[in-house]
C-alpha cells in the first residue's frame, strides 16, 4: 500500500512538473523577415508568427518569452536549450526533422526570385545564368536548393541576415535573390524598379514549429493549440493582416 501511494505521490508530482515546465514558452525568431518577424517603427516585435506565437501561448496560458535568434544558430541554440521553440519560418524538411521534432505545419511558403527590372535571364537556364551572382540566406533551403541546382553555375553569395541580401540587391551587388516568396514580396517588390524574375519553387513541407525531440508533451501541446486557433478564426484573421490574400 505504502508503495502505491508513494507511486501516486510521485505521479503526481510528476504532472504537477510536467505542468509548471511550460508555464513559460521561450520562442525563438530571426529578425527581420518581413511578415514574419520584424520591428515595427517603434521597435516593437511584429509579424505573422510574432502574433501567432502570441495567440498561441494565449490559448495554452503560458508566458511567452521571445528570443532574438540569428538564423544560422537557431538549432544549435534550440538543442543548447536557449529557448523551446522555433518560429522563424523554418521549412520542414527530412535533414532537420533528424534534429528537430516539427509542429503539424503553419504556413506554406515557396522560393521565390527577385531582382531588378531589367533583369531578362530565364533562372533555370542553367548556361544563361553563368557568370550571374544570387543571394541566399545561409542555412536556409534556398541556400540548398541554389547550391544543388547552380553550384558552380552562378556566383552564390551566402548572407547571415536577409535584409543585408536585400541591401546588396539594391546596391547592384547581385543580380538575383531567391528569398521566401513573402518576404521577397514585400521586402523587394515594394521598392521602386525590382520585379520577380521567375516561377516561385516549392520547397520543404510547409513551416512548422521547431521543438526538441524529447519535448513531445509541449509539440502535443503546440499542435493542439494551432488546430484551435484555426478553428476559431484566430488563425485567419491574424493571416489577413499581414499577407494580402
Ligand atoms: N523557409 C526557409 C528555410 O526554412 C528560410 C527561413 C528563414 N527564416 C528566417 N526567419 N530568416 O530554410
Amino acid at each position: 500500500k505504502l508503495i502505491v501511494a508513494a507511486g501516486c505521490a510521485l505521479a503526481m508530482m510528476a504532472g504537477t512538473l510536467q505542468a509548471k515546465e511550460w508555464d513559460t514558452i521561450r520562442i525563438a525568431f530571426d529578425v527581420p523577415y518581413e511578415p514574419f518577424e520584424y520591428r515595427d517603427e517603434d521597435g516593437n516585435l511584429t509579424g505573422f508568427e510574432v502574433e501567432l506565437a502570441e495567440a498561441m501561448c494565449d490559448e495554452l496560458k503560458a508566458d511567452c518569452e521571445f528570443v532574438i535568434q540569428a538564423w544560422d544558430g537557431m538549432i544549435p541554440g534550440l538543442l543548447a536549450r536557449k529557448f523551446d521553440a522555433i518560429m522563424s519560418s523554418m521549412s520542414i524538411t527530412e535533414e532537420r526533422a533528424e534534429r528537430v521534432l516539427f509542429s503539424e505545419p503553419y504556413y506554406n511558403t515557396p522560393g521565390g526570385w527577385f531582382g531588378r527590372e531589367g533583369f531578362a535571364v530565364d533562372v533555370t537556364d542553367k548556361s544563361a545564368m553563368e557568370g550571374k551572382t544570387v543571394g541566399v540566406q545561409r542555412g536556409t533551403t534556398m541556400d540548398t536548393y541554389v547550391t544543388e541546382e547552380l553550384g558552380g553555375t552562378v556566383t552564390i553569395k551566402r548572407y547571415t541576415t536577409a535584409d543585408d541580401m536585400v541591401l546588396d540587391l539594391e546596391g547592384q551587388r547581385l543580380d538575383v535573390v531567391f528569398v521566401d516568396y513573402p518576404v521577397g514580396e514585400q521586402t523587394i517588390l515594394t521598392k521602386e524598379g525590382f520585379k520577380e524574375v521567375g516561377e516561385p519553387v516549392k520547397l520543404g513541407q510547409g513551416v512548422g514549429v521547431a521543438m526538441r525531440k524529447r519535448d513531445q508533451g509541449l509539440a502535443d501541446m503546440v499542435n493542439g493549440a494551432l488546430r484551435k486557433l484555426k478553428n476559431d478564426g484566430t488563425y485567419d484573421a491574424i493571416m489577413q493582416k499581414y499577407f494580402e490574400y
